[in-house]
């Protein structure tokens, strides 16, 4: 069993996407059972909120239903449950390396790594930032299913 966190700022636009996306693909793949999958922010504004209603929009017209998850924010005991944590952009990833205590295995990356390149932040903009982002992440998360393929 792999555990995986994707975590953006607020936990209501990029990464309960990557969520729901990664599930999706997870489960498609026959490996539902294989993967533990959340998403989660570093920031606590939104703690309890569902997603944003783009990002609900955006993922129901491919099928993907995020609308009954959660935001939450990041916990200390994430770095010792989640195998990879898993930052939307550069600034996510520091605040999740200063979150990270000596002796918590979790691995820290960027979700867009070679090269390394920020996921938007959408929630300013437009629906089209929602689009964007999406595909962004519909492409990642092929490539990441396939790196576990490699690895197992
Ligand atoms: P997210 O987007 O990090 O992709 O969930 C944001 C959501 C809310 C805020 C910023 C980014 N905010 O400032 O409230």
């Amino acid at each position: 069993m792999t555990a995986i966190l994707f975590v953006c700022l607020g936990n209501i636009c990029r990464s309960p996407l990557a969520e729901g996306i990664f599930r999706d693909k997870v489960v498609q793949s026959g490996r539902g059972d294989a993967f533990t999958i959340d998403s989660a922010g570093t920031g606590a504004w939104h703690i309890g909120n569902p997603p944003d209603p783009r990002s609900i929009a955006v993922a129901s017209t491919h099928g993907i239903d995020i609308a009954s998850l959660s935001a939450r924010q990041v916990m200390s005991s994430d770095f010792d449950r989640f195998d990879q944590i898993i930052a939307m952009d550069r600034s996510n990833l520091a605040s999740l390396r200063s979150l990270q205590n000596t002796g918590q295995a979790a691995q820290l990356r960027m979700l867009l790594n070679t090269p390394e390149r920020d996921v938007p932040d959408p929630y300013y903009g437009g629906d089209e930032g929602f689009q964007e982002v999406y595909d962004l992440l519909e492409s990642a998360m092929e490539d990441l299913l396939l790196s576990f393929h490699k690895a197992t």
